[in-house]
């Protein structure tokens, strides 16, 4: 069934030694003392969850809610957050903060970075947050099953300066639900229309983020809006739209601000057309069934005002080409699919690496007929090309890069954070089915 092919299981790597270079992972931890500026507790419990529409279902939670708490935090914080494990059974958890470049040690990959945490156990998480914007938190073991149950929430890291107050600041989480009906997309636990009031002239921020594997398109309609981050990174002079797809990968975010008009603004995503938020003065409106039509909004043409050393024409100490594939065949003894890099599965698949201060280029291609987003751990990826097509003066950063179909997509980092990283698909599918690799420093 590829169950030993799980990012969290059949690991080559002895938890706590970072693998066959020697490199403890105990030394990469986040300070550990020091009085955090904000203290969370997020407890990992079982829970039958009611969805807006009625049904039911038996969700995984962080805190008794789907999505988990919404951790607000401040540019500069230390931040401490006790996980506690109430799972029935023996089933471990751990927490990943999506987006956050924290030291390894923090980093919540069971099996490499920490040992998964037991029912009854715990484990403190301690990190200093450098960097502002829309993050999420979510297990990374047995992701494909914990993050589909509920075990995520949204982290939003505020600015030391607000340079852009906004008056409603909300996360929008789209998940795909398990229930005994199938498969239902929905924002949060609501599979139905949302009415929300806003008054007229209330500046509003929308975190888009979409905690599902499929690729999902958000359509805004109402009001002229500005795409103002991707990834938790400023998009560098936002100019007004209308009428666009806002496409998001699995794991990706994007944050949408509007000035609330005096009729209803909707938020629709092209998954859960049941689902949906209307704004509006007076709490009533409707969504509109074909928002979807629109070109999509292309965030590579914007880039980021983030200074970075890198550039398209650096001296690369190292040049990565990964080739994705789907093989449907026999692996290991049994018959089935296979999500395949460079022509194997984990842990046969490459293994990155990397000396610290090392500039970093990769190559993504996509032979296969699915989206993958690759997600890279602890690092922050520069988008310098899609498919040949170099990126505008200032290139786009993300933590997850969509590599549709045919597409070719160049990226680069710098290695400024030791430590055993995992990249790989955010299609927690495709991760159980082999698409798993490691970024090794010596
Ligand atoms: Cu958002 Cu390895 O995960
Ligand atoms: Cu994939």
């Amino acid at each position: 069934s590829g169950q030993h092919h799980d990012m969290a299981h059949g690991h080559h790597m002895a938890p706590g030694t970072g693998g066959a270079h020697g490199m403890s992972v105990d030394k990469l931890r986040g300070p550990r003392s020091g009085t955090p500026d904000r203290r969370f507790s997020l407890t990992a419990q079982a829970k039958k969850v009611k969805l807006a529409s009625g049904r039911t279902v038996d969700a995984w939670t962080y805190n008794g809610r789907v999505p988990g708490p919404q951790l607000r935090v401040t540019e500069g914080d230390l931040v401490e957050i006790e996980l506690r494990n109430e799972l029935p059974g023996k089933t471990p958890v751990t927490i990943h903060w999506h987006g956050v470049d924290v030291p390894n040690g923090e980093d919540g990959v069971a099996g490499a970075t920490q040992d998964a945490v037991l029912p009854g156990k715990s484990f403190t998480y301690r990190f200093r947050v450098e960097e502002s914007g829309t993050r999420w938190y979510h297990s990374h073991q047995a992701a494909s099953e914990q993050v589909e149950r509920g075990l995520f929430g949204a982290l939003v890291i505020e600015p030391k300066k607000q340079t852009r107050p906004v008056d409603k600041d909300v996360s929008v989480l789209a998940h795909d639900w398990q229930t005994d009906k199938g498969l239902v997309s929905a924002i949060g636990a609501s599979d139905e229309l949302e009415r929300r009031r806003a008054e007229p002239g209330e500046k509003v921020r929308v975190r888009l983020t979409n905690t599902s594997g499929a690729t999902r398109e958000f359509a805004l309609d109402g009001v002229p809006y500005k795409v103002t981050a991707l990834d938790g990174t400023d998009v560098h002079k936002p100019t007004p739209l209308k009428g666009k797809k806002l496409v998001l990968g699995g794991g990706n975010r994007m944050d949408v601000e509007f000035t609330m008009p005096d009729g209803p603004v909707r938020v629709t995503d092209g998954s859960a057309p049941d689902a949906g938020i209307v704004y509006s003065p007076d709490g009533k409106g409707d969504l509109n069934a074909d928002l979807n039509g629109g070109p999509e909004f292309d965030p590579y043409s914007y880039g980021s005002p983030k200074k970075t050393e890198l550039r398209p024409d650096s001296d690369f100490d190292r040049d990565y080409k990964l080739v994705f594939d789907e093989w449907l065949g026999f692996y290991d003894g049994s018959f089935g699919l296979k999500q395949t890099i460079n022509g194997h599965v984990f842990p046969d698949t490459p293994m990155l690496m990397i000396k610290e201060g090392d500039l970093a280029r990769a190559t993504f291609i996509n032979r296969g007929s699915e989206d993958h987003p690759m997600h890279l751990h602890g690092h922050h990826m520069l988008v310098l090309s899609k498919n040949g097509k170099r990126a505008s003066g200032s290139p786009m950063w993300q933590d997850t890069v969509l590599v549709r179909p045919g597409e070719e997509v160049q990226v680069a980092f710098k290695a400024d954070n030791p430590g055993i990283w995992m990249d790989h698909c955010h299609n927690f599918w495709h991760s159980k089915l082999g698409m798993v690799m490691h970024l090794a420093y010596d």
